[in-house]
């Protein structure tokens, strides 16, 4: 059982000892069926924090944990983590929040149990249901090789810097919700390959709503599969969001039958009223194949008019079964219709 234990180890510095603190000496039982959250928290406060900690195979996560102030460790999930299906579950299972230098990896999987959680595609029943990864305010962070099936909501968020998602599958159920997705502010990130099915896609954004001050530059996003989703990829703005947004690529994407393949919205939500003080600048999208849908553009830029979209570029858009591009305030090149800047 301890062969596939999922451990939660401080990273092993050159010449440093590898510390690892097992799980199972903090309450965490491999049953499916005792929650490994407290076991993780105690794990985290009393052996992370002080040196390094494991965890154990088949277990239950039922409550929220976050890493606070994280810093030079290693969550090593090898074994199996299950989400139950309780309908008051909410909040994000694992954040890593204020943190340096983590490595969140596999090569086991975490189970999110989203489809009881909106059966049917049902998103109303659940609304506040939990989000499974978040790395919030982290910087030179990584997470792979993990696999996560179906999130009740959000698969895995990013926001920092110099962040990193590589090698990883996101698998979800009846069009389940992101996979891997940025949010501001985000100054480097690198999305590389990474498998998306039955989600709604990467994403940046969306930035929310209030004059959100908006800052993310310098993502790049590469060889990243996407299949039977509604969507590809989508920049989700406000039409009052504040800043911005440059310096983004978007290269190697194949995308199965899904609804929308590459978007900018600067009217993704909210009241409509275009206060045009978001630019957004710089954004390649390259080497795009599959198949969309009739009913949807494969491009689609919806910029705000007092502040157009610049220097959006794209290059071997290969979409079939899509309706035309469509593009409103916004310039670049490499697609036909798009006006140059
Ligand atoms: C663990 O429990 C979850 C939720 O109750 C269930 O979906 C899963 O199949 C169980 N796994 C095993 C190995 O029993
Ligand atoms: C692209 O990503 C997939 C995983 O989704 C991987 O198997 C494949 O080797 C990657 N291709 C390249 C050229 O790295
Ligand atoms: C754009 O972002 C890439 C990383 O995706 C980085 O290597 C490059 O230096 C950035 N370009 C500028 C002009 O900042």
């Amino acid at each position: 059982m301890l062969s596939r234990a999922l451990a939660l180890a401080a990273l092993a510095l050159p010449a440093a000892a590898f510390i690892e603190c097992n799980v199972l000496s903090y309450g965490a039982v491999s049953d499916n069926a005792t929650d490994l959250g407290p076991a993780l928290t105690a794990a985290w406060n009393n052996c992370v924090i002080p040196q390094a900690t494991t965890v154990a195979t088949d277990v239950l996560l039922f409550t929220n944990v976050v890493f606070n102030g994280a810093k030079k460790w290693n969550l090593h999930i090898t074994g199996n983590i299950y989400l139950p299906y309780i309908p008051t579950l909410t909040g994000t299972m694992l954040t890593f929040q204020n943190c340096q230098n983590i490595i969140l990896n596999g090569p086991g999987a975490i189970f999110g149990n989203g489809l009881r959680y909106r059966p049917g595609g049902d998103l109303g029943l659940h609304p506040s249901r939990p989000r499974l990864i978040r790395f919030q305010d982290c910087n030179n962070c990584e997470i792979s090789s993990v696999t996560l099936y179906d999130a009740p909501q959000f698969h895995v968020t990013m926001i920092g810097n110099n962040n990193v998602a590589h090698n990883m599958a996101i698998i979800a159920t009846n069009i389940g919700d992101e996979c891997v997705t940025v949010k501001t502010p985000t100054n480097g990130f690198v999305g590389e390959n990474i498998r998306c099915k039955f989600t709604a896609g990467c994403n940046i954004g969306s930035f929310g709503s209030a004059n959100t001050a908006v800052d993310v530059r310098n993502v790049r996003y590469n060889n990243v599969t996407i299949s039977n989703s509604d969507a590809g990829v989508e920049f989700k703005a406000y039409p009052n969001n504040i800043g911005t947004v440059t310096n983004i690529t978007y290269t190697g994407f194949t995308l199965r039958p899904h609804t929308q393949s590459a978007g900018i919205n600067s009217f993704w939500a909210g009241d409509g009223v275009d206060t045009g003080k978001l630019s957004i600048t710089d954004v390649t999208f390259s080497n795009f194949v599959g198949t969309g849908t009739p009913t949807r553009p494969a491009v689609t830029l919806n910029c705000n008019k007092a502040t157009p979209c610049k220097n959006i570029k794209f290059s071997d858009i290969s979409i079939t079964n899509a309706k035309a591009n469509s593009f409103t305030n916004a310039c670049g090149s490499g697609v036909t219709g798009i006006p140059a800047c």
